[in-house]
């Protein structure tokens, strides 16, 4: 049985706790939570877990084993620090941390007292995702060619970090998931329409090596919310609508063919239109397996889905989007 605790019980904390409590080998023991006000849902929903203000206090007890942050993104480096040196496994909320030189650090530090350092990129534990997965690695997409994705609505403006790195980690993770193959450099524009420095709007194009190409579209300013994201192969297309409530994804079989005409130096390109697919996916909830993957990597020394050099890998391009967005969109190699 492990014995698990909770840093931060706003938005998100509730949602893993939930997660947590229907494990088998899981007893959620105790919660932190700074705002007291919070502290009535907590004992109401989980009666019997131990309550504190103080982060310290949970991280100090000796009975915890793992410790799951779901605080704001700066205090993730802090926390997560505190957890590992105390020995305790840690699953850290997304984005890892603020800085690539803190994610180091940190998967330093679990390496060396063999702890497990997992990030909750939830959206690898979607059935949508799993299945992108297993088209791609089937190669029914042929030739991976792009991958352009939109995460943009009236979304809530963040204190302390910009609208890519608010909501483009989700879309990162899938990217790296989904494409075998290594980001080079990044290309981001964004503006801040609050005079804060803070963009509410940005977008982002991460570059290849080869010509396959990937770009973002974040907004906490859209009149609309838009969860979407195109993949192009050279075969088929595939369009995923994580808004549509059961057929989130559609297989394209369309294409073209193109041969160049050397005389004129043009490009005849032809077109192919067939069938649309609709696969069926599973519905398990994905912070359930979230959950389930972070309880057996400790269990059976296994490494996660969502490990900690993933969550590295997000926050390279994340860092390097920003010191783009504040060169006017120069190209920063990752
Ligand atoms: N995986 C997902 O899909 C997903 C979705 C939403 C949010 N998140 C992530 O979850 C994290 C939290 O986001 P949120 O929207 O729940 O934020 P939030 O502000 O609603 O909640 C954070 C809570 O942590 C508490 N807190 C902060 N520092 C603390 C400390 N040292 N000790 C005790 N309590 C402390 C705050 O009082 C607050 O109640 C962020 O990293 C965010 O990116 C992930």
């Amino acid at each position: 049985m492990i014995k698990l605790g909770l840093i931060g019980f706003g938005y998100w904390g509730p949602n893993l706790v939930r997660n947590f409590s229907v494990q088998k080998d899981v007893l959620v023991t105790a919660i932190a939570e700074a705002k007291l006000e919070r502290h009535v849902q907590i004992s109401k929903g989980y009666p019997g877990t131990l309550i504190y203000t103080n982060s310290s206090d949970l991280i100090n007890n000796l009975e915890v084993d793992a410790i799951v942050v779901a605080t704001p993104v700066f205090s993730h480096y802090k926390l997560a620090k505190e957890a590992l040196l105390a020995g305790k496994h840690v699953l850290l909320e997304k984005p890892m941390t603020s800085s690539v030189d803190e994610s180091k650090e940190l998967i330093d530090i679990a390496k060396k007292k063999n702890l497990v350092l997992m990030v909750d990129h939830t959206f690898l534990y979607t059935g949508a995702v799993q299945k992108m997965k297993e088209l791609i690695d089937q190669k029914q997409l042929g030739k991976l060619q792009y991958f352009d994705s939109t995460r943009i609505n009236l979304g809530l403006f963040q204190p302390d970090v910009n609208a890519l790195w608010d909501l483009a980690p989700h879309d990162i993770s899938i990217l790296n998931y989904l494409v075998n193959n290594k980001p080079y450099s990044v290309n981001s524009t964004g503006v801040s329409h609050t005079n804060n420095g803070i963009e509410n709007v940005a977008f982002m194009t991460v570059n290849y090596q080869d010509d396959f190409i990937a770009h973002f579209n974040c907004s906490w300013t859209s009149p609309v919310k838009v969860r979407s994201t195109l993949i192009g192969g050279d075969s088929k297309m595939l369009v995923y609508n994580d808004l549509e409530p059961s057929e989130k994804i559609r297989v394209y079989d369309t294409g073209y063919y193109h041969s160049s005409d050397e005389e004129k130096n043009k490009i005849m390109v032809d077109y192919r239109t067939g069938d649309v697919f609709i696969p069926k996916l599973s519905t398990q909830e994905a912070l359930y397996g979230v959950a389930l993957d972070f309880i057996e990597s400790i269990l059976y020394s296994k490494v996660p889905l969502a490990n900690a050099e993933i969550g590295l890998e997000v926050v390279k391009v994340l860092e390097a989007s920003q010191k783009s967005i504040k060169n006017k969109g120069k190209e920063i190699i990752i």
